[in-house]
């Protein structure tokens, strides 16, 4: 069949009817399904569970002569340091490893630079007239969050395939005013893409105006592979230095997606400088982190070649369930011009990007048949999609079985959004 738009408006009716009868059965099924987080399932939590074990004898908390269990070691356990300048490819004394989460790690950083300044500009942000942060969008929801709950004005960056558009990044942080930019360069959140060695280089080679400008550099999915072999990526914080702004970029990770997300290990990578201009503040803020949990991750991921082992072994659940996903998407929508989407490798979502002005009336739809996804617009500044397209589906939490369902219900859903609006202005 043609696409929607070569229809006629009698025969698009007739698709209407056949959707609406479709629609009206899966939702007699009581349905109560989930794809709107990217968590793990419960089968990869218990996949890493051995994780819980890895300590059990007093004598073993006792690494390199620090005992983990009692104060000290602000920066993190040194083999913890180590752990992740492996992973990221940086060096031991340029990490500081904290706890569960990375987007804590965030959140202070940029409550720092409010409250106190950065290492290259000591006003605090809290002083100027204006503060812009830079969101390549479709992005993560909870990092633009961070930037709008202290006041900054939030700028829209279109996303491509290579990456945020540059050309547009590179003329705004001529503006002093710009502050910084929320970057996830491999397997972004949600499009999956990954950012190209041009797109790298360029912000590599970034001269904002601004001498505090941060590159908030979130590598959440630097080893998240579901599909094909492991993707090196580059170091931005050595990039930068080359670049002659060692001090620009801050890289975060974490262990949420490879072993327990509510109780895993989480870093911030920079240069040596920064990393000792903000232990100064951290060192305010708390005594140390939990090396107990940091010795255990050590213990038990090793290094980045046994990382990438565990990694495997989370593929082989995830990808059979974004198989369905991008299967259903192929089989309910292509050649009808209501959508697309990119096929990622990596990472916890498909975008799909339906027809504009018809994401929230699709997710309308599905939230009515027992379909919970993302909320329109969550991928956006301040909550809000000016094309009203976007959709991020969250394929890891629930069983393959009830993803099938699902699908059909966003399918359906997103097929009888598109037939509403195009009959409409008919
Ligand atoms: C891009 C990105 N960064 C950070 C996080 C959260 O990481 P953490 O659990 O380390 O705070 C997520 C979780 O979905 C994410 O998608």
């Amino acid at each position: 069949m043609p696409t929607y738009s070569c229809r006629t408006k009698e025969e698009l009716q007739q698709e209407q009817s056949k959707l609406l009868a479709r629609y009206a059965a899966l939702k007699q099924e009581d349905l109560k399904l989930d794809m709107s987080r990217g968590k793990p399932s419960k089968l990869q939590l218990d996949l890493v569970s051995d994780i819980l074990t890895v300590l059990t004898d007093p004598a073993d908390c006792i690494i390199d002569g620090v005992d983990s269990r009692n104060y000290g070691d602000l920066a993190g356990l040194p083999c913890a340091r180590e752990y992740w300048a492996d992973v990221l490819g940086c060096k031991p004394s340029q990490t500081f490893v904290g706890g569960n989460a990375s987007l804590t790690l965030m959140y202070d950083l940029i409550a720092r630079a409010y409250a106190y300044g950065l290492k290259d500009s000591p006003k605090p942000w809290c002083k100027e007239e204006k503060v812009k942060f830079l969101c390549p969008s479709p992005g993560y929801d909870r990092h633009f969050r961070i930037t709008e709950s202290f006041g900054f004005e939030l700028i829209i960056i279109p996303m491509t395939p290579d990456g945020p558009d540059m050309d547009m990044v590179e003329d705004l942080v001529k503006d002093p005013a710009v502050k910084g930019i929320w970057c996830v360069p491999k397997y972004s959140n949600p499009q999956g893409y990954n950012y190209s060695e041009e797109t790298i280089d360029r912000f590599a080679n970034l001269k904002p105006a601004a001498p505090d400008f941060a590159i908030m550099w979130d590598n959440a999915y630097c080893v998240h592979e579901f599909d094909g072999e492991f993707q090196p990526f580059r170091d931005i914080i050595s990039l930068c230095a080359e670049a002659g702004r060692p001090n620009m970029a801050y890289e975060f990770a974490s262990t949420s997606k490879i072993t327990l997300p509510g109780a895993g290990i989480s870093v911030m990578a920079s240069s040596e400088e920064n990393i000792a201009y903000h232990l100064k503040h951290i060192g305010v803020q708390t005594i140390s982190y939990d090396k107990l949990n940091q010795l255990r991750h050590v213990k038990y991921l090793k290094n980045r070649a046994h990382t990438l082992e565990v990694m495997k072994r989370h593929a082989v659940i995830m990808a059979p369930k974004f198989e369905m996903v991008l299967r259903m998407l192929r089989a309910e929508l292509t050649n009808k011009g209501v959508a697309h989407w990119h096929h990622p490798q990596g990472g916890y979502f498909v975008c799909v990007a339906a027809m504009p002005g018809t994401a929230k009336r699709t997710l309308e739809l599905c939230t009515q048949a027992g379909v919970t996804l993302t909320p329109a617009g969550a991928t956006y500044p301040y909550g809000i999609d000016p094309n009203d397209s976007m959709i991020r589906v969250a394929p890891s939490l629930p069983p393959i079985e009830e993803l099938e369902k699902a699908m059909q219900v966003f399918c359906v859903s997103l097929k009888l959004a598109a037939l509403e609006k195009m009959l409409s202005e008919m």
